[in-house]
């Protein structure tokens, strides 16, 4: 008898354990505590078990079938969790366990044209620098021969902080901790995002993207600024580039020029993004004035030195064909996932 009770036992559970669905579990309680359930039918046989035997199977039998709506009752209860789960998962109508079809995530076209300069600098000698967006107006404007009510800081429309701290309008407010960091001599590049409260059109945005660049040694020049340019921007246009310098007012540098490149979209031969002139604006430069390297604690009658302030965004833009600069900031993944890296 009491195998008889273990076979029921065991049959109980393998029938429950691959039970899929209520309906199934309904009929699994009905053949086990139905009127002709199988535990039922223990309970009824017990008159033809001899008297001495009677109390001992009884509490046997008994104790099986509360074991036995125990283990129904969970089992419910794992079915309800698991229909829980099922309709859930339908209702966000995706299936968590299937492969991604989709095109993976793509590098933001800014990122890719930053990591290519770094590399080209980098093989010329350059260290990359990190630097924070929250500078003070030391490091902004002073140390950069901007002193206070100069009116080049109109230049640049500030974002200022209640601390008196300010959002860094251009990379240079890193080259005084650079210089300090460093001395002379000293080759470094600092990437970095930069604002400016102006009013957003196809051409300008208040959050945008430069890489300053700085060489000091003894004995640098005009020359070593133009030859470090047309490396750079030919291989980033991996084609010979002309470069022109303008004369430009800034400053931190002295003389300070506009570098002009050859318009990559007509080749030089005049179009609507050059304006017909067959150049393109892209990178303020000069040579590091005295008094900012005084300010950087080197010695400006035995180093000379040039300064670059690329722009990134602008870069980007003329790489990849972009006409509004908003594009960048939009978040749309449709576009950005047009780039990829070379
Ligand atoms: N910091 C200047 C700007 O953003 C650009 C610049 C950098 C000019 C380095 C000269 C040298 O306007």
């Amino acid at each position: 008898m009491q195998q008889q009770l273990q076979a029921v036992w065991e049959q109980l559970r393998i029938d429950l354990c691959g039970v899929q669905d209520t309906a199934a579990l309904v009929q699994i309680r009905v053949a086990y505590l139905g009127k002709k359930g199988k535990v039922t039918e223990l309970l009824k046989g017990l008159q033809a078990v001899p008297a001495e035997q009677k109390k001992t199977i009884g509490q046997l039998i008994n104790d099986l079938k509360r074991r036995a709506e125990e283990s129904i009752a969970q089992t419910q209860e794992r079915l309800a969790a698991e229909e829980l789960e099922r309709k859930v998962l339908s209702a966000e109508k995706y299936d968590v366990s299937l492969p991604s079809t989709e095109k993976k995530g793509s590098y933001h076209p800014i990122t890719l044209v930053q990591r290519e300069l770094e590399d080209i600098f980098h093989s010329m000698g350059f260290t990359v620098e990190d630097f924070p967006e929250i500078v003070d107006d030391f490091a902004c404007f002073e140390a950069l021969n901007i002193p206070k009510h100069h009116p080049a800081r109109d230049m640049q429309d500030t974002y200022y902080l209640s601390n008196g701290q300010l959002l860094k309008t251009h990379t240079s407010a890193a080259q005084n901790s650079i210089m300090r960091k460093y001395g002379a001599p000293l080759r470094a590049i600092f990437p970095g995002r930069c604002f400016r409260n102006e009013s957003t059109d196809a051409s300008h945005e208040n959050t945008f993207f430069q890489m300053e660049g700085m060489m000091i040694d003894k004995d640098i020049s005009i020359s070593n600024l133009i030859y470090f340019m047309k490396t750079m921007l030919s291989e980033v246009f991996q084609r010979d580039v002309s470069v022109r310098l303008r004369p430009g007012f800034f400053p931190f540098v002295e003389p300070g020029f506009e570098l002009d490149v050859n318009c990559q979209i007509c080749g030089g031969t005049g179009c609507p993004s050059c304006k017909h002139s067959g150049w393109l604006e892209l990178c303020p430069c000069g040579m590091i004035h005295p008094n900012v390297l005084r300010y950087g604690g080197i010695d400006p009658d035995e180093y000379t030195g040039f300064a670059f302030g690329l722009g990134l965004t602008r870069l980007a833009m003329m790489k990849y064909g972009v006409s509004d600069i908003r594009d960048f900031n939009s978040g749309d993944l449709a576009s950005l996932a047009q780039f990829t890296a070379k």
